[in-house]
């Protein structure tokens, strides 16, 4: 029967003769035998082989065995004498399925910097570090599933080519044919009879089905067109979007709360070996970092409260603090990583700064927005209760240049059966950074888009 390495490494089960299939890493060779480290993706850990010199094709095939050649093979697992594995595979069948080029396979044996393998999206998973950060990602986004699952929530495929932006930051990419494209085409005349872009956020068509499920949320790619060349931004990338009917800013937080501290606590129960690589490799401490998080309450402040922590901070920033600033990177950081150490949200930013949608708050100038900010991130969720009132939520479209005509359907819900509803974004790339410690956003994606790099 055909085995994954990662089941066999747990129950270890010395004597069972089994089929593996893999890519070989290493391969050494004794007077009468060969080892060879095998790698299937299924985990970190390599299972070693043993292939005897009698096997017919040990000369002609095994002997020639490089890094990446790719094998299927059956044995017997044996116990180990070898320390740090328990059990090892003596091969009685060695199939070479594909071979690699030795002199071009250009993954060897030492460590590559991660900006060396950003040129290679096609075999850098095959390393430890990319293939750790593929299988926790993985298993993140089933956490995320399972989580609003248990708790009774839809998922809503909202749409990815979208006539409306959300965030109204004009950070769209449009979509047109390769015809349209060619030539002047009115809008009327284009393909979906008007403007069409890729969305920047599935939050307005979530809010429909909130208010008529009660409980969703969506998970998919969103699309920014924002020239930003840092380490926590994508041009294209992953967002997960819970959308609660009946539910105040409170709710909203708790939700979130309770949710990265779900997806975290998963990862540390079933990702135990990639934790590992990560604590030891990647951040030190990372470990003991998360239990943190899941063990404490969140700090919460508003924004208000964040800007005189910020003016009194002894660290000189960048970016002049006063009160009506969009926070920068440099403050979110501050107050996450430096003063209080820990998952920080911050409430009631000033209305100016934040999108059309967001509930106005008594004051007139503050809207019950919520941000999360965690140390070595900043911003890792952004979200608001929404504006349920007709007549001031059209004020505010009105007031951002909101063509209201083109969001009478959004603004219908509030005509009908208008209910107070809140949500949030958790951006799924900050939180693989988040929880591996990769210093850089491109390491987290597979296929990373950025201002001018969009390779395969
Ligand atoms: O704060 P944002 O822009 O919020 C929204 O889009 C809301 N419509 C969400 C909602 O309420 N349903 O984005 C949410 C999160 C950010 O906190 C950040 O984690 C992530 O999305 N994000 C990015 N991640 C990678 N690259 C980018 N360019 C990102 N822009 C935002």
């Amino acid at each position: 029967m055909k085995q994954r390495i990662n089941l066999l490494m747990k129950e270890q089960p010395a004597g069972q003769k089994v089929q593996v299939d893999g890519w070989v890493r290493t391969r050494r060779d004794t007077g009468s035998f060969s080892f060879l480290e095998l790698n299937d993706g299924s985990c970190l850990g390599n299972l070693q082989l043993i292939a005897d010199k009698e096997l017919e094709n040990y000369e002609s095939e095994i002997k020639n065995l490089t890094t990446g050649c790719s094998i299927s093979v059956e044995g017997e697992l044996r116990e180990s004498p070898a320390k740090g594995q328990k059990v090892e595979l003596h091969c009685t069948k060695v199939q070479v399925v594909g071979w690699s080029e030795p002199e071009t396979y250009p993954l060897q044996k030492k460590r590559h910097s991660f900006e060396f393998l950003r040129d290679m999206s096609h075999l850098r998973p095959r390393t430890n570090a990319l293939g750790a950060v593929s299988r926790v990602r993985s298993r993140l986004s089933f956490g995320i599933h399972r989580f609003f699952n248990e708790r009774g929530f839809h998922q809503v495929h909202t749409p990815i080519i979208t006539t409306s932006d959300c965030e109204g930051a004009g950070e769209m990419f449009q979509v047109m044919t390769v015809e349209e494209s060619a030539g002047n085409v009115k809008p009327e005349d284009a393909f979906f009879g008007k403007t069409a872009g890729l969305t920047v956020s599935g939050q307005l068509q979530a809010e429909v089905y909130a208010l008529a499920l009660g409980n969703v949320y969506t998970f998919g790619p969103t699309f920014r067109a924002e020239n930003s060349h840092t380490s926590r931004h994508l041009a294209e990338f992953w967002m997960i979007e819970p959308e609660m009917a009946f539910c105040d800013l409170e709710c909203n937080m708790q939700l979130a709360e309770d949710m990265l501290k779900f997806v975290l606590a998963d990862i540390l129960e079933n990702c135990g070996e990639d934790m590992v690589l990560f604590d030891k490799f990647i951040e030190k401490g990372i470990i003991a970092k998360l239990k943190g998080v899941i063990e404490k309450d969140f700090a919460h402040i508003t924004y208000t409260e964040a800007v005189e922590n910020l003016l009194a901070a002894k660290q000189k920033f960048e970016f002049p603090v006063e009160w009506g600033i969009d926070l920068q990177s440099e403050h979110e950081r501050y107050l996450s990583e430096e003063l209080y150490k820990c998952p920080l949200i911050v409430t009631d930013y000033p209305a100016s700064i934040k999108p059309f949608y967001m509930r106005v708050n008594e004051d007139g100038k503050t809207v019950a927005a919520m941000d999360i900010l965690v140390p070595g991130i900043g911003e890792i969720v952004g979200g608001s209760q929404r504006e349920e009132r007709y007549d001031i939520l059209k004020e505010r479209m009105v007031a951002a240049g909101i063509e209201i005509d083109e969001y009478e359907w959004y603004l219908d819900l509030r005509k009908y059966g208008t209910v107070p509803h809140s949500g949030f974004g958790l951006g799924f790339e900050r939180l693989v950074q988040f929880a591996t410690g990769m210093a850089n956003i491109r390491e987290v994606i597979p296929f990373p888009r950025t201002p001018g790099s969009a390779p395969c």
